[in-house]
């Protein structure tokens, strides 16, 4: 996939990062969409699915097996992943919350398992209606299931940073709950700020915490933006060599068990920036720009994109006429 040419027109040659390569993942719909309260129709879910497909990401988020009493806007689930067209080099995968939802993937088949649960008791007693013993104990079953079915497993870890009911997580608490997974054998671990309570001082602490004691996981980052320092803490994730993003077309997302929860960093923002640093996102950001913009018309309401308002940094404006 060609990536956006902003980097060679506009880039400053010494912040050249030597062209790092980053993994773009896309989540809007399934992060993004199950907020929503209008249901988005199936054909539209996929036929969104199909265009970012072809814009050069890592691996996108489908949909999630939930209960469809707990999310409606994902009832379709099944119907998506049997109706997107697979492109080779993308990797398709769902979220999943217990044993229902992953025997639900295996019959439609999916590239991998990202199964949630949460590092604050409080949320996840919210979100998985469990405790986390409990919800380790469901998954670890969930686990022996994808590894029968030669699946690979990325966990969600919410709550990494901050929960809006128990307040800052701690490093020690994190750790536990990443120990615990790497013992039953995940290939991932996504460290996610559900509510937008990170900042770049601490994503620094926890990237080198969890990348130095596990360098052999697929590490992602997963942030929102809900307190506005999320572009700020994904530059001090790449910064502690972090090669994986999850975001989510035009900002949309937010958790609906999380109080203040607003929506996942914005992809176009995030490809943008990464481009101009010189790092090699393999997403075209043309496409994006344009997935957004109709993403926009199908919700009829404003994205909290800054860069679909704005446009790239090389859209040139004519001088206005003076008097
Ligand atoms: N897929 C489909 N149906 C499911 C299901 C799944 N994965 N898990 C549970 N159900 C159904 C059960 O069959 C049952 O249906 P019934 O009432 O017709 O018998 C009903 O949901 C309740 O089942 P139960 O096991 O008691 O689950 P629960 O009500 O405690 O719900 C969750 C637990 C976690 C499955 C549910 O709350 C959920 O899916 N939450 C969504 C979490 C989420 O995605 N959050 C945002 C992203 S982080
Ligand atoms: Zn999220």
């Amino acid at each position: 996939m060609a990536a956006s040419n902003l980097q060679t027109h506009m880039s400053n040659p010494h912040l050249n990062q030597n062209s790092r390569k980053l993994h773009i993942q896309e989540v809007v719909t399934r992060d993004g969409f199950q907020a929503e309260s209008a249901f988005i129709p199936t054909e539209e879910k996929i036929a969104l699915i199909n265009r970012l497909s072809r814009a050069g990401y890592a691996k996108i988020e489908v949909t999630s097996f939930t209960s469809p009493k707990a999310i409606p806007m994902l009832a379709d689930a099944e119907a998506v992943m049997k109706g997107i067209d697979r492109v080779p080099g993308v990797e398709y995968t769902v979220l999943i919350p217990n044993l229902k939802g992953a025997e639900r993937a295996i019959s439609v088949g999916v590239d991998e398992f990202n199964l949630v649960m949460s590092v604050s008791e409080a949320h996840n007693l919210a979100n998985l209606k469990m405790g986390r013993e409990d919800s380790f104990n469901a998954l670890s079953s969930v686990i022996q299931l994808a590894h029968q079915h030669q699946t690979p497993v990325n966990i969600s870890l919410s709550t990494s940073f901050g929960c809006p009911m128990s307040g800052i997580t701690s490093l020690a608490d994190l750790m536990h709950w990443i120990d615990r997974f790497a013992a039953v054998g995940v290939r991932g671990i996504t460290i996610c700020d559900t509510t937008g309570m990170a900042n770049p001082a601490q994503v620094q602490a926890v990237c080198e915490a969890a990348q130095s004691k596990y360098p052999q996981l697929q590490w992602t980052l997963h942030f929102h933006n809900t307190r506005g320092m999320g572009l700020a803490n994904a530059l001090a994730a790449v910064n502690s060599g972090i090669d994986r993003f999850d975001s989510s077309l035009g900002g949309l997302g937010g958790c609906p068990y999380a109080p203040g929860a607003t929506g996942n960093i914005c992809t176009e923002e995030l490809v943008h920036m990464f481009d101009l640093m010189g790092f090699n996102t393999h997403v075209d950001i043309d496409a994006l720009l344009a997935c957004s913009k109709d993403l926009q018309s199908l919700i009829a309401r404003p994205l909290p994109s800054q860069l679909l308002m704005a446009g790239k940094v090389d859209k040139l404006h004519t001088a206005p006429c003076q008097p």
